[in-house]
């Protein structure tokens, strides 16, 4: 199946029928979501899977979610977070005047919101900003709704995160001068080229002094030096100012 699922017979391939990089994605695990995928749509091969995929924008939907793994909630891993708030943010929010968060892989806004509501407790929302990306537009129209896991996000949060969108392994960061970054569980499915690129952008997206923050037991693969990082907590990179 290797060689027909990037490629395929017919004109349109999973990649073009899926709309996502596949490439960018560690083989076993895209090959486990074409797997999956046949036997969700009862089809027996990828030809008959990119067919359903053109026709079928649910079942594309099904397929992209899957890839990219786009699952989350508000505060979800909350032990981690609570070693955000009491390891990284002190650090960052002292004496701040303006502060700027990236939460990379933000899938429906769980992430930037669950963000905003720590910067609350800060008691920096105000002069704060939250920037959320993910490579699908599907979910980011849902974070856009203000509506997150079945809970209005009050307008003072609303008003203080925007979305964007922006495949992490091919494009720039949304900004170079961001004092936090939040990429969790989002590098481990992608192959070494991809990484990167991602990691590349995570650090180029943070001013100096700025902290790069990955998911629990997540670490960086590429050089620190070449990145301009430097590791102040496993799994939490400063820049070298
Ligand atoms: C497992 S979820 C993690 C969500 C959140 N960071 C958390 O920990 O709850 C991975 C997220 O990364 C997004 N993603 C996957 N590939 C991406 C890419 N190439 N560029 C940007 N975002 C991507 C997915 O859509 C999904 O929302």
């Amino acid at each position: 199946m290797t060689g027909t699922l990037l490629s395929g017979h017919r004109s349109a391939t999973l990649p073009s029928a899926s709309g996502l990089p596949l490439a960018a994605y560690r083989t076993d695990h895209v090959h486990r979501c074409a797997i999956r995928a046949c036997q969700r749509e009862h089809v027996t091969d990828i030809d008959a899977l990119v067919a359903v995929l053109e026709a079928d924008p649910d079942a594309r939907l099904r397929f992209r979610t899957a890839v990219a793994v786009a699952h989350s909630a508000l505060f979800r891993d909350a032990e981690h977070l609570r070693w955000i708030d009491r390891n990284v943010l002190p650090g960052i929010t002292a004496g701040a005047r303006r502060l700027r968060v990236w939460s990379a892989g933000c899938t429906a806004g769980e992430e930037a919101y669950t963000l905003a509501m720590m910067l609350e407790w800060h008691g920096v929302l105000a002069r704060s900003e939250v920037v959320g990306t993910d490579i699908l537009e599907e979910t980011l129209a849902e974070a856009e709704t203000g509506v997150c896991a079945g809970t209005r996000i009050a307008p003072q949060l609303r008003t203080r995160v925007s979305f964007d969108q922006r495949d992490l392994t091919r494009e720039p960061p949304p900004a170079t001068d961001f004092d936090m970054v939040l990429c969790r569980r989002l590098l481990p499915y992608l192959t070494p080229q991809a990484r990167a690129h991602a990691e590349a952008a995570l650090a180029q997206a943070l001013t100096p002094g700025g902290v790069v923050v990955l998911g629990r037991d997540e670490t960086l693969t590429s050089g620190l030096e070449e990145l301009g990082l430097r590791e102040v907590q496993p799994g939490a990179y400063r820049k070298i100012a």
